[in-house]
Formats: structure tokens, C-alpha cells, sequence
């Protein structure tokens, strides 16, 4: 089953409502996700609502990137949360630091998947220059993947440009990817972009959109999402 997580971009808990109301479709062979971001859990009511949330297949996106110890710590205080499917780290914290997650959810959220942030969708070949980076985002991601491997951690998010040599590296590990966007959409911030379609044909176990789908009309953005899939 492939999921489809819907970024709940927002601090307003009257929108995550209307979210998960307007998107509850079932659509054969996808299951539909929602993932809380950093907007939303740092808001007031953000995390009282998580925790509440009877809502399944939930992704918890805080990126997690410090020292082992407090990163550990960061999960130790996430346990009350079992409802939560799935949390991020970024694998540039290093193998100590996605260890260190990897024993705290062992821990005290046995169920808790942990999927490794790649480089971010946002960069370009460009860009990712200027932050000390010598080498090309392609060489950036196959070492990050065979350091998510290595790390034994559930899966790894990358852009949908990147799928087919991370599969070769991470083979049954789950690949999400953000930077979806229609075909002929504004990409917005978002640099390395694809459809919800050549993600999955690409080799996605899953893919997540933000904008896409929040923005405007969100019952018809869906449909465009079902019919995009066809
Ligand atoms: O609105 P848009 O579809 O661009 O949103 C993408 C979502 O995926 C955002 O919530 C963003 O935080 C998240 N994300 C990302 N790139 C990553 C990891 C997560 O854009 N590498």
C-alpha cells in the first residue's frame, strides 16, 4: 500500500480539521497520511492536539537534527505520543546522532518508524554550494542513503529525482518524497520537483504534498490528485 500524506502546513487546528475532513477518500492501493510539521507541533495547541489525535497514519516531521544526547532526550519526551507513525532526523546529524533516535524510540516508542531527511527538496546544485558543500546533491544523497542504511533506520525522504539509485542502496526501506507538484504548478520554494504520478512511477512507497493540496479548494485539489494518478 502506497501512502499519500497530506503536510498539514498550518497552526490553525479549525484548518487541520477541514483538512482531514475534506480528504477522507479511499482510492484503491493508496492510503491517505498527515503529516504535522514543524508549524503546526511548535503552535500553542499544536502537540495537545497530536496527542488526542485519533487519526492513523500520522507523521510527526520534526527533523531532528543536534547532539546524540539531546536528540535522544527528544525522543524520550515524544513517547507519550503512540499514535504517531513515523518521525524525521537528518542524516547529515551522523550515524551517532540517527543511532542515538534509533535506541530512544527502542526505548520509549517501540512502534515509532524513523525516516532519514536527505538533502531538502528546497536545494539546488546551486545553493547547496554555498553552505560548504563540495560535491553534487546526487553524490550528497547516495552517501546520506548508504548512511540511513547503515544506520538501520526505516526509511529515507528524498526528492522523486533521486529514487532509483537510493532504491539500489536502501532496498526494503521506505522512500517518501516531497517537491510533488501538478504538472505546470508554481514550485514555490521547492527546487527538485515531480507529479504525484512520476514519484510513484519512480518508486515512491509514498510521497507528500503540502501546498498542492491545503491551498484553495481542497476537495477538488484531491480530486485533480486521484485523476493525476490514473
Ligand atoms: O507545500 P509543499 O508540498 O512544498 O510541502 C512539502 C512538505 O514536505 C513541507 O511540509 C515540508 O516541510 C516537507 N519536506 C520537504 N522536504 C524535505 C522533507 C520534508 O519539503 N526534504
Amino acid at each position: 500500500m502506497r501512502n499519500i500524506f497530506i503536510a498539514c502546513d498550518t497552526s490553525s487546528i479549525q484548518k487541520v480539521k477541514k483538512i482531514i475532513k475534506q480528504s477522507q477518500i479511499s482510492l484503491k492501493g493508496y492510503r491517505i497520511g498527515y503529516k504535522f510539521g514543524l508549524e503546526f507541533f511548535y503552535s500553542k495547541n499544536g502537540r495537545k492536539f497530536i496527542e488526542k489525535s485519533k487519526i492513523r497514519n500520522l507523521w510527526l516531521d520534526i527533523k531532528a537534527f543536534d547532539i546524540p544526547n539531546t536528540c535522544f532526550s527528544a525522543i524520550k519526551s515524544l513517547g507519550d505520543l503512540k499514535n504517531i507513525s513515523y518521525i524525521t532526523a537528518h542524516v547529515s546529524g551522523g550515524y551517532e546522532m540517527l543511532s542515538a533516535i534509533k535506541q530512544a524510540t527502542k526505548k520509549y516508542n517501540k512502534k515509532l518508524k524513523i525516516l532519514g531527511v536527505t538533502v531538502l527538496t528546497s536545494f539546488s546544485d546551486t545553493s547547496i554550494k554555498k553552505v560548504g558543500h563540495t560535491k553534487s546533491i546526487k553524490d550528497l544523497v547516495r552517501k546520506q542513503a548508504l548512511l540511513a542504511k547503515k544506520s538501520k533506520i526505516d526509511g529515507v525522504v528524498c526528492s522523486a529525482h533521486e529514487i532509483k539509485f537510493i532504491k539500489r542502496i536502501c532496498k526494503k526501506m521506505e522512500i517518501i518524497t516531497p517537491g510533488i507538484r501538478f504538472k505546470g504548478e508554481k514550485i514555490n520554494d521547492q527546487k527538485r520537483v515531480l507529479s504525484p504520478k512520476e514519484a510513484f512511477k519512480n518508486g515512491a512507497t509514498s510521497i507528500v504534498m503540502g501546498r498542492s493540496l491545503i491551498k484553495g479548494n481542497i476537495k477538488n485539489n484531491i480530486q485533480k490528485l486521484i485523476k493525476s494518478l490514473k
